[in-house]
């Protein structure tokens, strides 16, 4: 018997929501399981890297799933379809490790809970703001707090839609929290506090002209954009092409805009910021999933 799940890409931060927003869209990876003894793994695209048991995460979250209910991992036939580009920030991992979650929990007949959602998420990535919006899909706020996570789902506007413009060089989490600093003033984190209420608040009042301003930050753009050539030219080209709002997608290097229209004109301008610094990037116009 297969077992299929499909899990989106996911854009946390958006802004000034450092460690707390994040927002599912319409790309997908795919997942499909058959039992089998020892593990084959097919890749479309074909990808070595992920065709190496011991590097694909799906299948090691699978494993560690399964033997944490007191089994033996005898192997699994696995067939992944990759549409979410890996290391950009889109989530690519939290898709393979919700998709591993949401199967085992199949095959071994329990209910998904949180507990046991973040339980075994948490040992693979420490990012609700990324596995949550996987998991449940649409606009989710949440925080980690003594091994509790706490988190909301507030309904995005479905009007709105994200320009994602995907640069053609891979960042890790890893490297991109590296360069943040250990403290920050109070004048910064003021900022933040604000612009992130905003954010919620234009949102709820569908107020989009607040957008631009609620999407600034100062907790780690003004970080990593020194990872990222071109990133402030690639978000006044988007603001400048009638986005409501820009920000850098998770860790990046992705940069995402929000916009109602002119999404084309949008994407292709904020090509042209990466193209300036001789970066090639790419970009999707992509829903909100629900
Ligand atoms: N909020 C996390 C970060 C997301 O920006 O580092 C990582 O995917």
């Amino acid at each position: 018997k297969k077992l299929r799940a499909i899990v989106p890409a996911t854009t946390a931060n958006l802004g000034a929501g450092f460690d707390t927003f994040g927002l599912a869209l319409s790309l997908y990876n795919e997942f499909e399981v058959e039992e089998h003894d020892g593990v084959v793994i097919e890749t479309i695209p074909d990808n070595p890297f992920l065709k190496t048991p011991e590097k694909n995460l799906f299948v090691q979250v699978l494993k560690y799933a399964c033997e944490r209910r007191g089994k033996t991992f005898h192997g699994a036939k696995v067939k992944q379809i990759t549409n979410v580009p890996v290391a950009r920030g889109l989530g690519s991992s939290a898709t393979a490790i919700v998709a591993a979650i949401l199967i085992s929990a199949t095959v071994s007949k329990v209910e998904l809970t949180d507990d046991l959602f973040f339980e075994i998420a948490y040992r693979f990535e420490p990012h609700p703001d990324n596995l949550l919006p996987a998991w449940k899909g649409g606009f989710i706020t949440a925080l980690l707090q003594n091994k509790k996570t706490y988190y909301q789902h507030i309904d995005f506007p479905q009007d709105i839609k994200a320009v994602v413009v995907i640069p053609d060089f891979e960042l890790s989490t890893e490297k991109a929290r590296a360069v943040l600093p250990e403290k920050i003033s109070l004048k910064d984190g003021v900022f933040n506090v604000q612009r992130a209420s905003l954010f919620i608040s234009a949102l709820v009042n569908k107020q989009y002209d607040i957008l631009k301003i609620a999407m600034d930050d100062r907790f780690h753009q003004p970080y990593r954009k020194k990872l990222i050539p071109g990133f402030d030219e690639v978000i006044s080209n988007a603001l400048e092409a009638g986005a409501l709002g820009a920000s850098l997608s998770g860790a990046g290097p992705t940069v995402l805009a929000l916009a109602i229209e002119k999404f084309d004109d949008i994407g292709k301008a904020m090509i042209e910021g990466f193209e300036k610094h001789s970066i090639k990037a790419d970009y999707k116009v992509l829903e909100v999933d629900k």
